[in-house]
């Protein structure tokens, strides 16, 4: 997602811009930009980094103009730098645009426009888009606002725009499908933004603006249409909400945004790619390296932290579908090693930040010796995706907690699909079962919801164990991993000492831990395990210890002998890790805030590690 936002008015539009770029870095931060119209006709000036630098580059310049329109980019099309920052101005150079979405036939509309010789400067659907109503605009003769009514009956995907027309420097022109737009309204002035952030110093009545609607901004009028060219009636709202408030979504802190945001980039993850009812997976990265990917005689999975975990899924997952051996390394002990690399060896490397020094520097030995590089990554053209030699992006968006928590269970989806993918390819799995698993991949964000809207009961236990000095989270087979991650997110982010074991583990010296003021996690799912994590219950129970459980819905064998119990939608054994880890979330979450904790910034942490 990007951030943009827009000005007309009798004040300098520059300065509400860049000021309102800042408050929405938090929707994209890898490269940003200005528009204005000023005296000498259309300026633009956008750059690669934070809008510090950008605003730190224009030191001395005249912006004077008091109509303008501002871009934070998270890259989706095209990596971060120069050329794909926004604005962009069409082919004509009259035109300027701004984009949050994705443009799903950009290339289908490229192809047309190099017909009619247009050239393209950037890598961006956004540019496409833009010659692409230039090109309407200029042949047709026809409004701005109709040449952009036009072109957008012909686009699928999402998108904000925000349209300036040098000819015309009294009015922006806004369009929204499926991404925010909010216009404040002020005195002889307008003001648009993908949130009320960079309005609300100004002004606290705002329209939201509708699907398929365009809005013709000019200093002292607003007028609302729809693609039939039919006027919509503004309706104003008044808000109440401050600054910090509405940077987080409403939310009281990031991670919980985050955490709520995640059947959203779930669903954004396997969009475009999975299509269960055609039992399809498509991601360019895999299918054009589905050979060496499924002649692989070995993957090793290369990460850190909470991506580690994601690896240690994998390894559960891809073994069992693809029959191929995996192994799962901290890079930061990869790196030291003298590890064996082997012909046709694959390395998956995980990484939310794709900047992970230990992880960056284990892909570069594991390629010295010859193996493929396979980059799972969020942050889209960061140096893990520029390493690799191929990838899947997982599309959740920026992640600004420090936690991981949305970026995870992103990249458990894209793991998914990969090794469904492989497993389809090799026959390794019947297509009863393949078909089966796509399907349950599918249900997965409305699952993911239902255990949301039962939040509150987690607050509730969360508030009865806050004050625990330790605590224990166990797990077997594919929940195995999820109940390393669980203790992961309670240790950063309340600081209470917590591990994660095989719950069979337990007899071999951590049941010695357990006595009457020990929380005992277990993730205990109906799975191929599940009558021996029940006995494992049963020994911690025997021990006075407390047992906080995640169960199936329905599962009253738990409920009697838990201490407390939160249940999820079952779901099959393979995409259990996907739901349960929800919960153990929100367990971390709710426990830090309980304490007292910064959860969004915990102490001692970085979000992204990119030191040794
Ligand atoms: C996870 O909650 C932590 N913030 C940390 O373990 C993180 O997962 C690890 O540093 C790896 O980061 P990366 O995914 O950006 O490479």
């Amino acid at each position: 997602m990007c951030g943009i936002v827009g000005y007309i008015g009798p004040r300098q539009a520059y300065p509400i811009i860049i000021t309102g770029l800042k408050r929405q870095e938090y929707r994209g931060y890898d490269s940003t930009g200005v528009a204005l119209i000023t005296q000498e006709g259309l300026q633009i000036y956008k750059k690669k980094g934070k809008v510090q630098e950008l605003e730190d580059s224009l030191i001395g310049q005249s912006l004077q103009s008091n109509i303008g329109i501002g871009h934070t980019r998270w890259a989706t099309h095209g990596e971060p730098n120069d050329v794909n920052a926004h604005p962009h101005r069409s082919f004509g150079g009259k035109l300027a645009m701004i984009h949050n979405g994705i443009i799903e036939n950009f290339a289908q509309l490229k192809s047309e426009l190099i017909k009619k010789e247009y050239s393209f400067k950037s890598e961006t659907d956004t540019e496409v888009l833009l010659n692409f109503i230039e090109d309407i605009y200029i042949h047709t003769g026809c409004p701005l606002e109709e040449a952009i009514r036009i072109a957008l009956k012909r686009v699928s995907g999402a998108y904000v725009i925000l349209v300036l027309d040098e000819d015309h420097p009294d009015t922006i022109i806004a369009a929204r499908k499926g991404s925010p737009l909010v216009i404040g309204i002020g005195k002889n002035e307008h003001f648009l933004g993908s949130d009320a952030t960079p309005m609300i110093t100004y002004t606290k009545e705002v329209v939201y603006v509708n699907d398929y609607e365009i809005a013709i901004v000019k200093q002292d009028e607003l007028i609302l249409k729809n693609l039939g060219n039919e006027k919509q009636l503004p309706y104003i709202t008044r808000l109440d909400l401050e600054l910090a408030a509405i940077e987080k979504g409403g939310y009281p802190h990031f991670m919980l945004k985050e955490i709520f945001e995640q059947p959203t980039t779930i669903f954004d993850c396997l969009r475009g790619r999975l299509d269960a009812q055609q039992g399809r997976i498509t991601m360019r990265g895999i299918d054009d390296n589905i050979e060496a990917l499924t002649k692989a005689p070995r993957f090793i999975i290369i990460a850190c932290g909470t991506s580690w975990h994601a690896g240690l899924v994998a390894e559960y997952v891809i073994e069992e579908l693809c029959r191929t051996p995996v192994e799962v390394e901290y890079a930061s002990e990869f790196r030291y090693r003298n590890p064996v690399i082997r012909e046709g060896d694959v390395v998956i490397a995980i990484s939310q930040s794709g900047e992970t020094a230990d992880t960056l520097v284990a892909i570069e030995k594991a390629k010295e010796q010859g193996a493929f590089i396979l980059g799972i990554v969020n942050v889209v053209g960061s140096s893990i995706s520029r390493v690799s030699q191929a990838g899947a992006y997982t599309h959740a968006g920026p992640e600004i907690g420090v936690a991981s928590t949305k970026a995870f269970t992103a990249q458990l989806s894209v793991l998914m699909m990969i090794a469904l993918r492989i497993a389809r390819e090799k026959k390794s799995i019947t297509d009863e079962k393949y078909l089966e698993l796509l399907h349950e991949l599918e249900s997965v964000p409305e699952k993911v919801a239902t255990v949301l809207r039962n939040a509150p009961a987690l607050e509730t236990i969360a508030n009865k164990y806050a004050q625990s000095s330790d605590a224990l989270f166990l797990g077997r087979g594919y929940n195995f991993p999820i109940a390393l991650e669980g203790a992961l997110k309670l240790k950063e982010i309340s600081y209470i000492h917590a591990e994660g074991y095989p719950a069979a583990e337990m007899k071999h010296g951590p049941i010695a831990l357990v006595d009457e003021k020990l929380p005992v996690v277990f993730v205990a799912t109906k799975d191929e395990h599940y009558l021996k994590i029940v006995s494992n219950i049963q020994e911690v129970k025997a021990r006075k210890g407390k047992v906080i459980a995640v169960a199936s819905e329905g599962d009253t064998t738990i409920q009697s002998m838990a201490d407390d119990v939160f249940y999820v939608p079952e779901a099959n054994e393979i995409m259990a890790p996907l739901i349960s880890v929800v919960p153990l979330q929100l367990l971390a979450y709710y426990m830090g805030v309980a304490r007292g904790c910064d959860v969004d910034k915990p102490r001692n942490l970085a979000k992204s590690v990119t030191v040794e």
